[in-house]
C-alpha cells in the first residue's frame, strides 16, 4: 500500500507523519508492505527540509527526518496513493475536490484513523510553540498507531 500525508506546507505534520508512521511500521515488521511519502497543499516551503521545530521534537522521540523535502501535491499522486491522508479538514476537502471522482475514497482524514483522540484535525503549530509541537506529536502518534492496526488487520487476511 502506498500512503501520502498531507498538510499545507509539508513542513512540519505532513512530513512528521511521514517519520512516524515509516519507523512504526518498521518496528512492526509491516516495512516492506508499505511506501510512505508526504507533500502539502502549498509551495511556501518547496525543496526545504522539515521545519526543524518539528524534526528536533521528532528527533527527541526516536524518529527520522533523513531525505526529506517538501513538495507540492500532483495530479499523480491520485493515482500513485491508495490512501492520501490529510492532516486537517482544510486539506480533506482541497484534496476530494482535486481528486477525480475515481479515486475521492483515496482520500481519508487521517485522525478518523485514532477516535480515541476525540479529534479530527491536527491543529496547525508553524506559528504555535514548543508545546503545540508536542501535541503534533502525539496526536499524529495516535493516527499512526490506528494506520498500522489497519495494515496489520489487511495482512492478516491477505
Ligand atoms: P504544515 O505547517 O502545514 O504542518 O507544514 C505549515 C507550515 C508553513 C506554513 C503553514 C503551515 N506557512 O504558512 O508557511
Amino acid at each position: 500500500m502506498n500512503i501520502l500525508f498531507v498538510c499545507t506546507g509539508n513542513f512540519c505534520r505532513s512530513p512528521t507523519g511521514e517519520a512516524v508512521l515509516r519507523r512504526m511500521v518498521e518496528v512492526a515488521g509491516l516495512g516492506d508492505t508499505v511506501t510512505i511519502d508526504s507533500c502539502g497543499t502549498h509551495a511556501y516551503h518547496t525543496g526545504q527540509p522539515p521545519d526543524s521545530r518539528a524534526r528536533e521534537a521528532g528527533e527527541r522521540r526516536g524518529y527520522g527526518f533523513a531525505g526529506q523535502r517538501a513538495r507540492t501535491l500532483a495530479s499523480a499522486d491520485f493515482d500513485r496513493f491508495d490512501l492520501i491522508l490529510a492532516m486537517d479538514g482544510g486539506h480533506f476537502d482541497r484534496l476530494r475536490q482535486a481528486a477525480p471522482a475515481a479515486r475521492a475514497g483515496r482520500v481519508r482524514r487521517f485522525l478518523d484513523f485514532a477516535p480515541g483522540t476525540g479529534r479530527r484535525d491536527v491543529p496547525d503549530p508553524y506559528y504555535g510553540s514548543a508545546e503545540d509541537y508536542e501535541l503534533t506529536l502525539d496526536l499524529i502518534e495516535a493516527g499512526c498507531r490506528g494506520i498500522v492496526a489497519m495494515l496489520r488487520e489487511r495482512k492478516a487476511t491477505a
